[in-house]
């Protein structure tokens, strides 16, 4: 496999980023976030039958906008700032085509074509609660791909500084979830961000990430990488917060088996 394509474009991204501070630790989070995903994606597409290097490649890029994002507005919250799935995939595919610089390789059996429309989706719909219905079969697991190892690399991060802080707030708080947060819990799925009103929500909405998952591997990943049960182990004030994580773990884990 193309190990002299994937030099070419790690060399290009580091010249991209280049062009924004490095030395800010956010910007570094991002370009060490994006390292990870396009490994675990090229990981989890050995597993499927998918493309691995198009795959890799798919995580190199996904979060090219994250950048500029930061650069502009001072945050990664899209809801305070831009879409930063959409503004990627628009400097990359749009009037800019940036992709040019990365000489993306061909998906083995598609025209050039119909992988640069696949590459576009999916980085353009990576950070959305679900995919768009009507997807076909290829686009749809490569969408899934991407969003499974963003998801995967995701459970690191939040353990990591400066997010960990978020898990210390839980300590000192003593609000359980409310019913929309563990209804997300009790159905396997993600919970939208407008019913998070503290950081134990903010927690338990994270794990959920978990349960939508398309993958065996990338719940192999997520157990072998254990930042996940890092996560689900952060101690709790009361009761009711306790009982609610129980539920939680018992649900994750139960899921872990199948
Ligand atoms: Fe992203």
């Amino acid at each position: 496999m193309g190990n002299e394509n994937k030099e070419k474009a790690l060399k290009a991204f580091s010249e991209y980023a280049d062009n924004f501070d490095r030395n800010i630790i956010e910007i570094q989070l991002k370009i060490d976030h994006t390292y990870r995903v396009a490994d675990i994606a090229e990981r989890i597409a050995g597993s499927t039958g998918a493309d691995p290097e198009f795959s890799w490649y798919l995580g190199l890029l996904h979060d090219i906008a994250r950048f500029e994002q930061y650069t502009k507005y001072g945050t990664f919250r899209d809801a305070l700032s831009v879409d930063h799935a959409e503004l990627g995939a628009d400097l990359l595919f749009g009037r800019e085509r940036l992709i040019d610089i990365f000489s993306l390789p061909a998906l083995p059996g598609a025209s050039n074509e119909t992988g640069m429309l696949i590459a576009e989706k999916a980085i353009r719909f990576h950070n959305k609660l679900t995919l768009p219905e009507g997807l076909d079969a290829d686009t749809r697991m490569y969408c899934d791909i991407l969003r499974d190892a963003d998801k995967c690399d995701i459970f690191r991060v939040l353990t990591e500084p400066p997010y960990d802080v978020r898990n210390r707030e839980i300590a000192g708080s003593d609000t359980p979830a409310s019913e929309e947060i563990m209804a997300g819990v009790m159905e396997h799925r993600c919970v939208s961000r407008i019913y998070v009103k503290n950081p134990f929500e903010s927690l338990l909405g994270q794990c959920c990430m978990f349960f939508e998952l398309v993958y065996p591997e990338s719940i192999a990943i997520v157990r072998e990488q254990g930042y996940l049960e890092k996560l689900i182990d952060i101690p709790v004030k009361n009761d009711k917060m306790k009982k609610q994580m129980d539920l939680l773990k018992q649900e994750i884990r139960g899921a872990y088996a199948i």
